[in-house]
């Protein structure tokens, strides 16, 4: 079933997040969308949803594989009066708000990854891709990009991800109302977001830390040639992953790709 824009709007008026929404049958990229409406001023809460996009973009650079009919591919645009460094806690507290939303769905088996993937069983369920473009007083606004697999069938995911990727509805048995999907995740992500400008970081760190099969693990963590490992002991303010290393280093791990190292 395609989205239905007016059923949406009607359940999104006078929200925080969802008040103003631009749809689209396809576009490129709903983060490339967010960055040219958040540079003309859009309001704080607006999103852009669509139902296929022709250039997804993934984090390092990836392609995000976004066919129409199935799956969720939305942008918010959001403007925290806080400074640059805490701007990585906006995708950490998306991150906690996607999880949410989809436990109910699939039995409360929602996992978050570092630095932001959301996992079902092990496998991808959802990514995000933050973006923020910044002024000298501090952020002029975040984009939070969040791809994911709703109704996407197993043979409809690609023969590189098939082993490393899920959807929704793989997971829970059963097709899912994506527009029912989204109305949660705006109204979970609004929640996480006053919690975080209320009362900072220490709320979304303990809800990521607990969600995270990752904390006490030891991983590793590839970004390009590098490969750095520790064990997880935290969460820093700027995002950053912290690790102890053998030789009882404390190392701060702020980009790469993690995994769990199976013993
Ligand atoms: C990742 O690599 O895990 C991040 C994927 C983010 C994908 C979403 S889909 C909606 C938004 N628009 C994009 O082009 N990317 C993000």
């Amino acid at each position: 079933m395609n989205l239905n824009q007016e059923f949406l709007e009607q359940n999104l008026a006078g929200k925080l997040i969802g008040h103003e929404l631009h749809y689209f049958e396809e576009t490129g990229s709903t983060n490339d969308d967010a960055f040219r409406l958040g540079v003309a001023g859009a309001s704080e809460g607006t999103v852009i949803l669509a139902e296929s996009q022709n250039a997804g973009k993934g984090r390092l650079q990836r392609v995000w594989h976004s066919p129409p009919g199935a799956n969720i591919y939305t942008s918010i645009i959001l403007r925290p009066s806080f400074e640059t460094a805490r701007g990585p806690q906006i995708s950490i507290a998306t991150g906690v708000a996607v999880a949410e939303t989809l436990n109910p769905y699939c039995g409360g088996r929602a996992e978050l990854k570092w630095p932001n993937d959301v996992l079902i069983g092990g496998k991808k369920v959802c990514g995000i891709l933050a973006q923020m473009k910044t002024l000298d007083t501090g952020i002029d606004f975040v984009v939070v990009g969040i791809g994911i697999n709703v109704n996407l069938r197993r043979e409809q995911l690609p023969d590189e991800i098939r082993e490393i990727a899920t959807s929704l509805a793989i997971e829970a048995g059963c097709e899912i109302s994506r527009s029912e999907v989204i109305i949660r995740l705006y109204e979970n992500l609004s929640k996480w977001y006053k919690e975080l400008l209320n009362c900072g970081f220490e709320p979304i760190r303990r809800a990521w830390l607990g969600m995270s099969p990752m904390v006490g693990k030891a991983v590793q963590v590839r970004f390009h040639q590098d490969v750095i490992s520790g064990t997880v002991s935290g969460l820093h303010d700027d995002g950053a992953l912290i690790l102890q290393t053998d030789t009882e280093q404390t190392l701060y791990v702020s980009a790469g790709d993690a995994s769990i190292i199976k013993r």
